[in-house]
């Protein structure tokens, strides 16, 4: 069974996931007989504290799941890394499952925990992560048959664990297409005899209904730098393409119609070629920042300055963005209210993880405005708890006294001087902007954060409109 809080994140809540669509992620329909595979889906995190503060990935919930398997596990095992995991990890992964396998099988406690097993078959997902407000899935075994992961016959003597690394692609908001119709699927492990037994394994499950030419087996450290590449280079894009939006506006061509040529070129291709107020989400961010670490801990520094420029580019932008809502607004923004439309990191999705708006939102803030929000998905509890993390606490009350989150884009835009997009919720091109611009306070401003209105519709009917990349020159 796949079960991720990127699925979740689909629906509403978790309730709403009936069994018919669980099923669509079931394994088991594909096996006539039984597998001892484990996913380790738990989650990491960029470091907070100790040594590699801020770029080391935190991975005390990939070793929880790891030790939790290795002290119930009483036969051997594939176990696939799912998730995101710096190089090597799969070496750390061996070492802590060959030191910490059951040894002594009379023990009362693991006893105990057999009696609880309920059959000897299964693939396990393992989901450990950080529990905060977007975690759904917290330390549990999201097998729903087999809730604890014992087994029940076999000898310690047979017990071996092969390691193989299966990364995932996926992304918010088309997560269930992308599981059902990914452009790959890596399968990492080592070249050994049973290496390459469990690879071929782990092909044959996913040969069900991804094509066999999709399914690409490689060496292990290949596959887990694979999926730190992808990341890194798709943040990087952006990065680029957001770089360039600053020189669009100075210069006076346009940002979109650079990407659109460019994209044009069979060679680039077009996809994330999107300027926007920055990337966010979970994953860039902190995977661009575990490849700066990796280089560095390897003696590379002209590589890890490198793709620090991705995360450099990325906070220049949204910090430029805010600097010129600052300039336009005739550099003073204290008590004017200001409204946030789009909270999550992108559309289609609830998630704020490392969302620009939180940036834009705190430097308005903190330049004394009102702030009015309104999301589609988000909460106003996720906005607080967002605000909470990443101010300074005796800042907190008196910035939450300054937002509010509203249920409609109406009431948000209602007697405000600016309307900030930040997240390209379709929604958001729908609206009726002549009832909106009746409402707010003149001259009223629109800054798109995200390039997705139409302005020259929008200077027609009376909005100051700026946009990232470009000049407004109509
Ligand atoms: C990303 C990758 O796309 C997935 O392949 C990967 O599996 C996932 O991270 C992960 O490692 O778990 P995700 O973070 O869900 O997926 O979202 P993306 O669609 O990649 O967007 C990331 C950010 O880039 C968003 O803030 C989005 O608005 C922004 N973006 C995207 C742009 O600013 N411009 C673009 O052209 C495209």
């Amino acid at each position: 069974m796949i079960c991720d809080s990127f699925i979740f994140n689909e629906y509403e809540n978790e309730n709403q996931i009936t069994n018919n669509e669980l099923n669509k992620f079931s394994f088991k329909k594909y096996l006539n007989r039984p597998l001892n595979v484990c996913y380790i889906g738990a989650g990491y995190v960029g470091g907070t504290s100790r040594i590699g503060a801020g770029q080391a990935a935190e991975l005390s919930f990939i070793e929880k799941a790891v030790r939790k398997i290795a002290s119930l596990s009483r036969n051997s095992k594939i176990i696939v890394e799912k998730s995101t995991v710096p190089c090597r990890t799969a070496e750390h992964i061996r070492a802590i499952l060959n030191a910490n396998q059951i040894k002594n099988k009379n023990n009362n406690n693991e006893k105990k925990l057999l009696q609880e097993n309920i059959n000897n078959i299964d693939i396990h997902y393992l989901s450990i992560s950080r529990s905060s407000s977007n975690s759904t899935l917290n330390e549990e075994f999201s097998n729903s048959e087999n809730q604890i992961l014992v087994d029940n016959n076999t000898t310690e003597s047979s017990i071996h664990f092969e390691i193989l690394s299966n990364p995932e692609f996926l992304a918010e908001g088309t997560a269930v297409n992308d599981i059902l119709n990914p452009d790959r699927i890596l399968i990492g492990g080592l070249q050994t005899k049973e290496g390459i037994e469990a690879q071929e394994l782990l092909s044959k499950l996913y040969s069900y209904w991804v094509p066999e030419e999709k399914i690409i087996k490689m060496g292990l450290w290949s596959a887990e730098l694979s999926k730190l590449t992808a990341n890194a280079l798709l943040a990087q894009r952006i990065s680029s393409i957001n770089s360039l939006s600053a020189l669009c506006e100075e210069v006076g061509s346009d940002i979109q119609e650079i990407s659109h040529a460019c994209g044009l070129d069979s060679r680039i291709g077009p996809k994330f070629l999107n300027a926007s107020v920055g990337f966010g989400g979970s994953c860039f961010k902190k995977d661009v920042l575990n490849l700066v670490y990796l280089s560095n801990y390897y003696k590379l520094p002209e590589v890890a300055e490198y793709w620090n420029q991705v995360i450099t580019i990325n906070e220049y932008r949204k910090s430029r963005f805010v600097k010129n809502i600052f300039n336009k607004l005739f550099n003073t923004i204290s008590d004017k209210t200001i409204t946030i439309f789009g909270f999550s990191f992108k559309k289609n999705t609830k998630d704020t993880r490392e969302s620009p708006a939180i940036t834009v939102v705190l430097s308005l803030l903190r330049e004394g405005a009102f702030i009015k929000i309104y999301d589609p998905k988000v909460s106003e509890k996720q906005v607080k708890y967002e605000i909470m993390e990443n101010c300074d606490i005796q800042n907190y009350n008196e910035y939450i006294s300054r937002t509010e989150v509203c249920s409609s884009c109406y009431e948000a835009a209602d007697c405000s001087n600016a309307i900030v997009i930040c997240t390209e919720w379709d929604e958001f091109t729908l609206i009726d902007y002549k009832r909106i611009y009746n409402n707010m306070i003149k001259p009223a401003f629109i800054f798109d954060g995200r390039l997705i209105l139409n302005h020259k519709e929008l200077k027609e009917i009376g909005f100051f409109v700026e946009a990232i990349g470009k000049k407004l020159n109509f």
